[in-house]
């Protein structure tokens, strides 16, 4: 089957044959219908994020069940599924205690065997543990969502990464109630998902912050009520404007940087709560004053995959779009081949995308 591969940090991906381990007892086999292109498999190829080389890169996919390991129990050929990038162990401290986007055996599959082989026999890893670059996958059960047939699969794709992870950071996370401010800074696939969680809670203002003025029409039709363009104004003191010169209730950074993780704090109440969405350098350090800190009484939050429990919430994000209160159709911007995938990279760092998602 092709699958798009990485073999170094800061390669172009490339297009290959390769051959899928077979099914353990516990495995699915998937053919994937449909891949968004999330920032996250950026970072991974532009060595932001490190991983172990060669991979087939992409998380946020759904497809159709080929077939089944001996020990599945719960799906069988012909189901759709939304893949989750987190397998949930359901045993851990974490998965325990309501948190099993941190299950601590969430990721093993990932890196405990090659998932697949290159055509001269060199062993691949699948990144994130789901590798939808490629038209078929191996992945726990534990890792897949049944979702109704009838739901379009490219749709479907996005909830299992930017969807859960954007909507999720503020009802999982945040908390966020109605009648509350919210500002947002990033507004790509997942900041658009976090602007269209903070429409169905009911928050008001929602104040969409961005570098591309080419968002702001995308980020108020997924709900924002005011958009500040960071690069022709100073955002914290525009969201302090638009917030009483408070600052906004509730703040999130989906960027992934120190300075933006910085402003989002700026920009937080007193006693507001900054959740740090984005995901970053494991280098690049924030800073807080020590008296600040405590005289502030913010809270500053980080919040994984939206806090997310795949098996509740990929179903619930589903049924919230059939009802019309989330529009995925908004946050798909092309729709595009396997091997299109370089330039939708190009067009990801370029701020034209809110997503593109792969059609196999
Ligand atoms: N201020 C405001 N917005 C910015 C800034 C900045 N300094 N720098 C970049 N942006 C905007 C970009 O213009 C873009 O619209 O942030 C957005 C980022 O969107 P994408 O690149 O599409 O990334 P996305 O897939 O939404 O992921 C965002 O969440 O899950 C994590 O790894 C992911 O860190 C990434 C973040
Ligand atoms: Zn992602």
């Amino acid at each position: 089957m092709r699958a798009a591969v990485l073999r170094a940090p800061g390669e172009q991906l490339a297009i290959d044959d390769v051959s899928l381990r077979a099914p353990g007892p516990n495995d699915v086999h998937v053919r994937v219908a449909a891949s968004g292109v999330c920032r996250s498999d950026l970072s991974i190829q532009d060595g932001t994020i490190p991983h172990p080389l060669p991979a087939v890169l992409g998380h946020e996919g759904a497809g159709v069940v080929l077939d089944v390991g001996d020990a599945v129990s719960t799906l069988a050929p012909g189901d759709h599924v939304v893949l989750s990038w987190v397998a949930p162990c359901r045993s851990c401290f974490y998965c325990l205690r309501g948190h099993p986007e941190l299950c601590e055996r969430g990721m093993d599959h990932a890196f405990a065997m090659p998932y697949a082989h290159a055509s001269d026999g060199t062993p691949m890893l699948a990144a994130f543990g789901t590798a939808t670059f490629g038209e078929e996958t191996v992945v726990p059960e534990r890792a897949c969502v049944r979702i109704d047939r009838a739901f379009p699969l490219d749709l479907a794709a996005l909830v299992g990464c930017g969807v859960v992870t954007g909507v999720g950071a503020v009802r999982n996370s945040a908390h966020v109630e109605p009648g509350a401010s919210v500002a947002v800074i990033g507004c790509g696939g997942v900041g658009l998902a976090v602007i269209q969680g903070a429409r169905l809670s009911g928050a008001t203002p929602i104040i969409a912050v961005d570098t591309a003025a080419s968002k702001f029409a995308l980020a108020r039709q997924c709900g924002a009520t005011e958009v500040v363009d960071a690069d022709a104004t100073d955002p914290v003191a525009a969201v302090r404007d638009l917030t009483g010169g408070r600052g906004a209730d509730f703040t999130f950074e989906v960027v992934g940087r120190s300075a933006t993780i910085r402003a989002a704090f700026e920009m937080t109440r007193r006693a507001g709560t900054c959740t740090v969405v984005g995901a970053g350098s494991f280098t690049d350090m924030v800073e807080f004053g020590a008296m600040q800190l405590m005289v502030d009484a913010k809270t500053v939050r980080g919040c994984v995959y939206g806090a997310t429990d795949p098996a509740r919430d990929f179903p619930e994000m589903v049924r919230l779009h059939e009802v019309g209160a989330l529009d995925l159709e908004a946050l798909v911007t092309r729709r595009i081949d396997l091997t299109d995938l370089n330039d939708a990279f190009r067009a990801m760092d370029a701020g034209e995308v809110a997503r593109s998602v792969i059609v196999f």
